[in-house]
């Protein structure tokens, strides 16, 4: 191997080592307090015999080429259509994941003489495309809608002539709270912009049948909502909707679209059959709905902290060492809860990210949260 590649990587490593940001896959085991399988689908055997009827329909393992080419099958077709109607857009892209499809939407659609105002909590995933566009990018403070009017104006009032783009996730990723998305579709409108909205955590659990929070929005004309499948929809895959020109653009333009193999036709069967369980089976989100509200009673009254009002709960420890070493007692206890740590979330405030799904029960949680109260207590700071 190439010395100077090896001192190279060594070098990082051991940066990494030191400030505790070291990472390596672990397995899951103990309790998921840690998955974005909040609706317990991932092993559902619904979505078990989706597979297993289209397999014996022969729909094929792999769809042996790019979208474009052979790879189109019947099973993305169908998807997309029955999303479309689903989330209430005219047009619907099934990508292999969400990482891909923020990174081709936000990559692509806005234009060098363009606008993207961003939160400066979005997912890197967001960010990458972000980062890959010709158009002038400015991040603003969490939530601040004032903040992002403000942005635009200031881009306007210094010439700036083509599109604003707000890019957003309607539910944070490591926070668990909402966008203020009515406030930001006004700014939107206001200055003929789009706003996106990245409906990850949202998706099967907020807004009717799951939906996501974008959908009472009383106007969808300048929306565009990626609802990825790997997290309540308990399989792979993003559907972004949007108005069929859009889609139709990023058909022609998207590079990581085009230049790519299909998604599985058996994941899209999977997915397709998830927002059927999505409309069929409503106890599930009531369920879960309990279950958050336990979980929140629980964090307030052993750890003294505010619930999210969401599925996601962080327990912000700030140190990385610290969240690192109580994440590991956690895990020992048979408890498996994950630390959080820089780059993924900003310096100085690695967490704990409490994740509850219908894996659990409210026993478990009780316990979890005994286990964490004590673990806190006996960790220094
Ligand atoms: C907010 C958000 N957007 C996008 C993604 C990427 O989705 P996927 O896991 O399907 O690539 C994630 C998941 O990690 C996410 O949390």
């Amino acid at each position: 191997m190439s010395v100077v590649a090896l001192a190279r990587v060594e070098k990082t490593l051991a940066g990494l080592e030191r400030k505790s940001r070291f990472r390596s896959v672990a397995l899951g085991s103990g309790i998921d307090f840690a998955s974005n399988d909040y609706l317990g689908l991932a092993s559902s055997p619904r979505l078990k015999t989706a597979i297993n009827t289209a397999i014996k329909r022969g729909v094929p393992v792999g769809a042996g080429g790019s979208r474009l080419l052979r790879g189109h099958h019947i099973e993305h077709e169908m998807l997309e259509n029955e999303a479309a109607q689903f989330f209430g857009a005219e047009r619907v892209l099934y990508f292999a994941n969400g990482y891909a499809a923020n990174s081709a939407l936000f990559s692509t659609l806005p234009q060098r003489e363009d606008l993207i105002v961003y939160d400066a909590l979005i997912h890197a995933s967001a960010l990458e495309g972000i980062l890959a566009s010709k158009a002038t990018a400015t991040a603003v403070p969490h939530n601040d809608v004032d903040a992002c009017e403000l942005a635009v104006r200031k881009w306007r009032r210094q010439g700036g002539k083509g599109v604003p783009w707000i890019g957003v996730e309607s539910l944070y990723s490591m926070d668990g709270d909402k966008a203020p998305l009515v406030g930001l579709a006004e700014i939107a409108e206001r200055h003929d912009g789009f706003l996106v909205i990245d409906e990850a955590h949202a998706t099967g659990v907020f807004g009717k049948d799951g939906r996501g929070l974008a959908a009472d929005l009383p106007t969808r004309n300048n929306i565009l909502t990626l609802h990825t499948c790997g997290k309540a929809l308990g399989a792979s895959g993003a559907l972004l909707g949007g108005p069929a020109i859009i889609i139709n653009y990023l058909v022609n333009r998207a590079r990581n679209f085009i230049y790519s193999t299909a998604p599985s036709p058996l994941m899209a069967a999977a997915v397709r059959e998830a927002l059927h369980i999505l409309a069929d089976e409503p106890e599930r989100r009531d369920h879960l709905e309990r279950l958050m509200a336990h979980a929140g009673d629980r964090l307030q009254l052993q750890l003294a902290k505010t619930p999210s009002g969401s599925q996601i709960l962080p327990v912000l420890i700030g140190d990385n060492g610290r969240a690192v070493s109580i994440a590991r007692r956690m895990q020992a206890e048979g408890f498996d809860v994950r630390a959080i740590r820089p780059p993924t979330v900003p310096e100085g405030t690695a967490r704990l990210r409490v994740s509850v799904t219908l894996n659990v029960d409210e026993e478990k949680i009780s316990a979890m949260f005994e286990r964490l109260s004590l673990a806190l207590m006996e960790s220094t700071p």
